[in-house]
């Protein structure tokens, strides 16, 4: 995850900026650097590795100046090296930029401004934003004009930050999506910027937070906030409490709520420096794995509780179908007293936020003592699940506070699907082709999952109309099924409605008993190969008198005939689906919580970390 920080005022920009970053590390620490404006000059000073070397830089060749942006990287296109850094400057010293997100349509931009005779000096999809920029500049736009012409050409999710020398008192900034948000700080006489609030509170309280598809331009003496057509739109300006916890949450009310719309953030970081996009490969180095030991590997367990457990349901159906492994899923709970048939040519993946749940420990030990190769995905590094594996995936969700987990679950899934890709290269069932097409999707998932959050209004009415209601059933099917069980499992943890999760198919033969019109049906009938059976699932529902809400695919022109209640979500490559379908489960949970009055955060009987049998 990337960090950025932005400052024009009198105070010496690089060490607010500096100071910005190093409370940002945690999001990003591959790569740092540091550019400053001064009599109509960019100098730029960049390392590789963590921000100290950035600082040992600086000591040695300080920058003073009072217009400043820096950033804080963790790589998703090209290495971590200093020529991969941010800022990026464009190729006559015009404009510098500093990204955060990505940039989908990288390549064939790339390809178009190298015919025109740009030169790259970098392997990153940034890059691109700032050639366009100086291209538009040079070719007589001004500089707002300019960017806004650039941010219409990029695809994905990105927040940016602009600087030109031409232009020496301001600071352009947009957000394109939900790669992590833009506070801007404003001072007396100063302005601030940083991807989140903690960077910049020592200087003031009052933040404006850009919305998707909003730019503004800041000047010392305020910023004026446009949509990405020009048009100027009313901002409120928060007031940030000093103590730590409200400041953690920034604009919003609940950290499940912060954690929801993190998701597109959280994708993108772990995506980052795992996947190649030309040459659709991924790589897992942590994962240790070598020819010979996938060569080996004829079972994949995958054990895990709770939110986790429905996660690796989703895996099961992604690893099977794209590297052809046998796959099962147990509750750890029940693994570790089974009796499990494991041996050397099994592998046992954990899937655990914490990696410090007692039972999936438990299940760990046995399985290790029987020859299991032991892989797991967690959260938490150098937790106790970490020591006990041979290899790991690292969800980099960033701290999950809420208790029901939200971003654990999307990144595992998209951890799942990274793994499912090596297999498939290292067990020749994935095609090069087929590669390229697995982690296109992976690009778009960013920008899918912010577009599925924006409906989040939409959850709210819903939940207005429903709060009250004491039974839910919940439908999927394929992947999706296990979407259902995680969407009733949110609604149980935080609203105490009792809510089943059932896989479609299976309605007919008990649940369908229940239905009537004092027990909705919250079906995920989105388009995949499963849609006429899901169509014909929900009818079933209607006939015994159900109230039907489902989760569509936009532009789906028959399902409001079907049903009672439509949410849609954009159209997902069918094994990411489940990490764009769970976004309306998680925000309707939320806002049922929210409307019954429930402590959202720290639900009763609930535990984050359950470190007890
Ligand atoms: C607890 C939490 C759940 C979580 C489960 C597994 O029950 O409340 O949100 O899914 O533990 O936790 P883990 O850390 O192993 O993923």
């Amino acid at each position: 995850m990337c960090g950025i920080v932005g400052y024009i005022g009198a105070r010496s920009a690089p060490d607010v900026v500096m100071g910005g970053l190093k409370k940002l590390e945690y999001r990003g620490y591959d790569s740092a650097g540091v550019a400053v404006l001064k009599n109509g000059r960019f100098s730029i000073r960049r390392n590789s590795g963590k921000l100290h070397y950035l600082e040992e830089t600086l000591r040695e060749r300080p920058l003073s100046g009072h217009i400043a942006i820096g950033h804080t990287r963790w790589a998703t296109h090209g290495a971590p090296t200093e020529a991969n850094a941010h800022p990026h400057m464009s190729m006559n010293g015009r404009i510098v930029v500093v990204h955060n997100g990505i940039v989908e349509n990288f390549i064939p931009l790339r390809d178009e401004l190298q015919a025109e005779g740009v030169v790259f000096q970098s392997d990153t999809d940034t890059e691109v934003i700032v050639q366009l920029v100086e291209r538009y500049v040079e070719a007589g736009e001004g500089l707002e004009t300019a960017v806004r012409y650039t941010i219409a050409q990029l695809k994905g999710a990105s927040a940016i930050v602009v600087v030109s020398r031409d232009n020496p008192n301001v600071m352009y900034c947009a957000r394109l999506g939900n790669a992590g948000g833009i506070a801007i700080g404003l001072g007396e006489d100063e302005i601030f910027l940083a991807s989140d609030i903690p960077a910049i509170l020592e200087y003031t309280r009052d933040m404006i937070f850009l919305e998707n598809r909003q730019m503004a331009r800041l000047e010392r003496d305020g910023c004026h906030v446009t949509d990405l057509e020009g048009v100027p739109m009313a901002v409120e300006t928060h007031r940030i409490a000093w103590d730590p916890v409200s400041a953690a949450k920034g604009e919003y009310k609940h950290f499940m709520q912060k954690e929801i719309f993190d998701q597109p953030r959280a994708i993108i970081d772990t995506i980052g420096g795992r996947v190649d996009f030309e040459n659709g490969t991924v790589s897992l180095p942590e994962m240790n794995l070598t020819p010979e030991l996938v060569g080996n590997i004829k079972k994949l367990i995958i054990i895990a509780c709770g939110t986790s457990y429905y996660s690796g349901l989703v895996g099961k159906v992604m690893i099977e179908s794209i590297a052809r492994l046998p796959t099962e899923v147990v509750y750890a709970s029940e693994f570790r007293y089974a009796d499990p048939i494991v041996d050397e040519e099994t592998a046992v993946l954990t899937i655990t936020q914490s990696g410090e749940t007692a039972d999936t420990l438990a299940a760990a030990e046995l399985a290790k003592s029987r020859g299991a190769t032991m892989w797991t995905i967690v959260n938490a590094l150098g937790s106790q699940s970490m020591r006990l594996s041979h290899g790991h995936i690292s969800m980099h969700a960033g701290p999950e506070i809420g208790v029901a987990s939200t971003k654990a679950f999307t990144t595992s899934l998209v951890d799942q699907y990274m793994l499912a890709c090596v297999l498939g290269q290292m067990r020749g069932t994935v095609t090069p082709e087929q590669g390229r097409e697995l982690v296109a999707g992976l690009a778009q998932l960013p920008d899918l999952v912010g577009q599925a959050l924006e409906q989040d209004e939409a959850y709210a009415a819903l939940a207005s109309r429903f709060y009250k209601t004491e039974n839910f059933l919940y439908l999927g099917r394929g992947a999706n099924y296990p979407v259902a069980r995680e969407g009733a499992l949110k609604l149980k943890e935080i609203s105490y409605i009792h809510a089943e999760g059932y896989p479609a198919g299976e309605m007919k033969h008990g649940p369908i008993a229940l239905i009537d019109e004092t027990m909705p049906v919250f079906a995920v009938v989105t388009q995949d190969h499963l849609y006429d059976k899901m169509i014909s699932q929900v009818r079933q529902a209607k006939a015994r008198g159900g109230v039907v809400i489902a989760v569509a695919t936009a532009g789906d022109e028959v399902i409001g005939g079907e049903v009672d209640y439509v949410v849609t979500v954009p159209l997902a490559p069918p094994l990411l689906a489940p990490v764009v379908n769970v976004i309306p489960m998680q925000l309707f949970a939320y806002h049922v919580a929210v409307r019954r009055g429930a402590d959202v955060d720290q639900p009763r009987n609930l535990a984050k970390s359950v470190t007890v049998e």
